[in-house]
Formats: structure tokens, sequence, C-alpha cells
């Protein structure tokens, strides 16, 4: 059995992957099946967390002992990791979040018209985990924020900007596109620490990448007051 050094801790973990509603039948989503965030999810409540999975379009069997709580949108996604943020020592931001959304979704299906086709006009989502750590900033909390990026090219590099820009203490980085990541079982990461680590973790199990990402909040967890 898993050692319990997350006895006691409450973690938040988003997964999956949101959708930005065209019209009642279509949507601008993404390849994510929600694997990974669902391997954290199990892997932190066998170490004792009180896990709550924030899972958006997910259609994994739901992991034993853990709270979920289902959404569609990034902006619902926004509003339900605002929600849980509280009191969480981790919270982790695995899901595939739109970065726009179309301005207005028709009320009825969009028709052929024989016209040439109506462009799709775009609008930007809030950036939750950059906003999370905005949260964050306006209290006296020890929590962890880890973020996920998804790269194609120049993985490091565009990982490192990221985790600048996002703020967050650790981003695991991982490659995507031609079979990996996206709904496979298995994965590899580079994890970035704000203070300047670099942790790889090697080809496995989504369960052996989300227990060493584990690893490293278990590491930055500040001694509880006795
Ligand atoms: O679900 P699986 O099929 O198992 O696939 C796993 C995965 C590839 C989806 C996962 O490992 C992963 O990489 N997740 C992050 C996907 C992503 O949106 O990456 P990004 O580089 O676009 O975003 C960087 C970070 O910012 C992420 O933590 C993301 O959750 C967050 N973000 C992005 C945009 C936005 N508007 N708000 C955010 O919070």
């Amino acid at each position: 059995d898993a050692e319990p050094d997350l006895a006691g801790r409450r973690v938040v973990i988003s997964a999956g992957g949101t959708r930005e509603a065209i019209d009642p039948v279509r949507f601008l989503g993404n390849h994510s099946s929600g694997r990974q965030g669902y391997a954290l999810a199990r892997t932190a409540a066998a170490r004792g967390a009180d896990v709550t999975l924030v899972a958006a379009n997910v259609s994994l069997p739901d992991p034993a002992g853990v709270r979920l709580v289902r959404v569609g949108s990034a902006v619902e996604l926004a509003e339900a990791m605002e929600a849980e943020r509280g009191g969480a020592d981790a919270l982790v931001m695995t899901a595939a979040v739109a970065d726009f959304r179309p301005v207005t979704s028709a009320a009825s299906k969009i028709k052929k018209s024989g016209a040439a086709p109506a462009p799709i006009e775009l609008v930007e989502n809030p950036d939750i985990l950059a906003g999370l750590v905005e949260s964050r900033k306006k209290e006296r909390s020890g929590q962890t924020i880890v973020g996920f990026a998804a790269e194609t090219d120049d993985v490091i590099d565009n990982g490192r900007a990221k985790l600048t820009r996002k703020g967050c203490d650790l981003l695991v980085v991982n490659e995507v596109g031609a079979g990996k990541a996206f709904g496979t079982d298995d994965n590899k990461a580079t994890v970035l620490g704000a203070d300047g680590t670099v942790v790889d973790i090697p080809t496995g199990p989504k369960e052996d990448l989300a227990d060493r990402v584990w690893d490293l909040v278990v590491a930055r967890l500040p001694d509880r007051a006795s």
C-alpha cells in the first residue's frame, strides 16, 4: 500500500477538456480524455488525501473515494476551481482548457444556407491557473499550485516561458500530438520548478507520473502546526 503521506491534506485536481458551445449541438474542444487527471486523483486518494476532482467532459469510471464535480466549459471550470481552492494544500490543473470561446452560442442549430459559412468570432477565456495564483497572493497560504503544459514544439523552452507567465510553483511539461499524452495509458514529462529545479519523469503509466508529481508536492508541504 502507498505511504499515507497526504493524510490530512486536501487536494483539488482538474481533469479533461473544456467544451465551448458554438450552438446546441457543436463545440470547440480538445483531445483530453481525463486519464492523467484521474490518475492524479486516484494516487492522491491512495496516499490518504481528501480529493476533489473537477472533471470537464470525462467519460471514465468515477474514481473511488474521490469527490467529483462535473463541469463543461472553461468558465464553469474557472468557477468550480475558485469555489474549491480555499483550504486546499495543493491545486493541480491537468485539464486542457480552451484559450478561446465563441462570443455567442447560437440558440438553434446553425444551418447550411448555401452562402459562405459565417465566421465564428472568438473571445479569450480566463486563464484559470494564473487566476488561482492571483487568488493565493491575497492570503497567507502554504498552498502548492501545479500546472501542466501541453507542448508540440520547443517543449522545454515553451514550458519555461509558460511557468514564468502563469506563476505556478511546478509546471509538468509533456509533449502532445502524434499519439503522445492525449488519451494514452503512458506519459512522460519534465517538471520545472519556479525555484529552478528540473525533474525528468521517464515514460511509464500515468499513475507513476502522478506519484512522482505528488512526491514533489509532498516535499513542498509546510510542516503542520502541532
Ligand atoms: O487527459 P489525457 O488524455 O490523459 O491527456 C493529458 C493532458 C495531455 C491533457 C495533460 O497531461 C496536459 O498536458 N494538460 C494540460 C493541457 C493544457 O491545457 O495545457 P496548456 O499548455 O494549454 O495550458 C497550461 C496550463 O494552464 C494548464 O495547467 C492548463 O490547465 C492551464 N490553463 C490553460 C488555459 C486557460 N485558459 N486556463 C488555464 O488554467
